[in-house]
């Protein structure tokens, strides 16, 4: 089909894009902070305009993503800077890759500090550190943790040791032979954990909260979250769901496995929730404890229960592997393009590359002890590249992802890979011209402060509207219909 570029790596097996895919999109931001975010923003009604950023926004973005990907064959800045000449467009647009390889980059500097958490309660929960008498006692513990940058640094450096190491194996050997067992025993210790929240007694609680939409609930500043972690979720804009998609076989079709993907990363989010607030109401806790709900509240809960312990540990094992295979998939991009563009070998990229992310994140690690008073308008390195990357790179990028997938790349380009069938095809162009654009636009607008917190949710529903209206009045001027 494409004719720009010979493809070096493929996936070898039938289910590698989509386990790797699914791997990176489902990480802490599916079993931490939808979870938190959820309990944060009241529950049900998050959930909904959540699923419908997925829809809208997540899943049209994500399809142009891995179609520009395996068009360009390459690293975000090769892939993007081909297809863009394949149009006549300017090869400047390979900023663009620019900007997601850094992001994928900085999310993994501070990604690495939780995923640390991860592992060090993993560790907690096996040799019984985690044992306290009410949420303040857990609360101590995690502080403890925190406290001293040894431990800390030792835990996010296992980490990202045990990321490079995987990356440096190769995209074959490393990421889809990993991917090949983490992710199914992630699905087993998920089951196992919903499973345990069905018998806690807090089930029925659990599913109310998270399914009764209560319209009330809702606020603009809920919407726009939701919008922001549609991204962070699905691995957008950050090269990982391109650089995977650049693997992807010619014989596969991008929009059903990238729906699969979209799928299972909701569903997962969707159980996680299932798995953890049964469990948080079977305790008569509260939901809205903040990121520290999966390590203050939960621990706590699995303390009162019978074979908590287990369950705790199988928790903490699950959160680990679902940071692994998300980590992974952030600097493979970057690994990628060292070793395309610049013939360096892809062992000693994963490591020079390493070297320089376990600088970067030492710093993010150092906001939570050392360095807590190193603050630049009122926030530390870890909130900066927070920050930085899901309120404003994240959307940025989106955002010139769907301009040039909607608007400048060829028509026909995006359909042969796609392989939509044409309605939906159609629909799928309408979305990522208008709607998709319009909708991160006013995210974006919101993380640079211009609609302020008095923003109302409801002027969204004019996007679709004016969408509509453009796409008619411009395919009556252009005859594009007939295409
Ligand atoms: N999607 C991952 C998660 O939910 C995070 C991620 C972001 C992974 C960007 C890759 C790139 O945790």
């Amino acid at each position: 089909m494409s004719a720009i570029a010979r493809p070096k790596n493929l996936w070898l097996g039938r289910w590698g894009f989509v386990l790797a895919a699914t791997g990176s999109s489902v990480g802490l931001g599916n079993i931490w902070k939808f979870p938190y975010m959820t309990g944060e923003y009241g529950g049900g009604a998050f959930v909904l305009v959540y699923l419908l950023c997925i829809v809208a926004v997540g899943v049209p973005v994500m399809m142009a993503e891995v179609a520009v990907g395996r068009r360009g064959r390459g690293s975000p800045v090769d892939a993007i800077r081909r297809v863009a000449r394949e149009a006549g467009r300017s090869g400047l647009w390979s900023a663009l890759g620019w900007m997601a390889m850094l992001c994928g980059f900085m999310i993994l500097s501070f990604y690495v500090v939780v995923a640390g958490w991860s592992v060090s309660y993993l560790w907690k929960s096996l040799s019984g550190g985690l044992q306290a008498d009410s949420v303040a006692g857990m609360a101590a513990i995690f502080e403890a943790n925190n406290a001293n940058p040894w431990n800390l640094g030792f835990w996010s450096t296992l980490v990202t040791l045990a990321t490079m190491s995987i990356v440096g194996l190769g995209v074959q050997g490393g990421i889809e032979r990993s991917v090949r067992w983490m992710m199914p025993g992630l699905v087993l210790m998920l089951a196992v954990m919903i499973v345990y929240a069905m018998f806690s007694g807090g089930f029925a609680a659990g599913v109310d909260f998270l399914f009764a939409f209560e319209f009330g609930k809702l606020s603009g500043a809920g919407v726009l979250a939701a919008m922001g972690h549609a991204f962070f979720t699905l691995s957008l804009a950050s090269g990982a769901i391109l650089t995977y998609g650049a693997y992807l076989p010619e014989t596969q079709s991008i929009w059903r496995t990238t729906l699969t993907v979209a799928i299972c990363d909701t569903l997962v989010a969707l159980m996680a929730g299932l798995a953890i607030f049964p469990v948080i109401f079977a305790n008569g806790m509260d939901p809205d404890s903040g990121p520290g709900l999966i390590f203050m509240s939960l621990p706590l809960a699995f303390q009162q229960m019978p074979l908590g312990g287990v369950v705790e540990v199988i928790f903490f094992l699950m959160l680990a592997v679902a940071a692994l295979t998300s980590a992974i998939s952030m600097i493979e991009a970057t690994v990628a393009w060292l070793n395309e563009s610049h013939g360096i070998p892809r062992r000693r990229a994963a490591w020079g590359v390493g070297i320089v992310l376990w600088l970067v994140s030492t710093l993010a690690m150092l906001s939570f002890n050392l360095g807590a008073e190193w603050k630049w308008g009122g926030r530390h390195v870890f909130d900066w590249l927070d920050f930085l990357t899901s309120r404003l790179m994240m959307p940025l990028g989106g955002l010139g992802m769907a301009v040039l997938a909607g608007f400048l790349l060829r028509r026909e380009a995006m359909r042969d890979e796609l392989g939509l069938p044409a309605t939906l095809f159609t629909a799928w162009r309408l979305v990522i011209r208008y709607i998709s654009p319009l909708a991160i636009l006013v995210v974006f607008l919101d993380a640079l402060g211009w609609l302020g917190g008095g923003f109302d949710w409801r002027w969204l529903l004019a996007v679709p509207l004016a969408g509509l209206v453009v796409e008619g009045l411009s395919a009556r001027r252009t005859g594009d219909r007939q295409a």
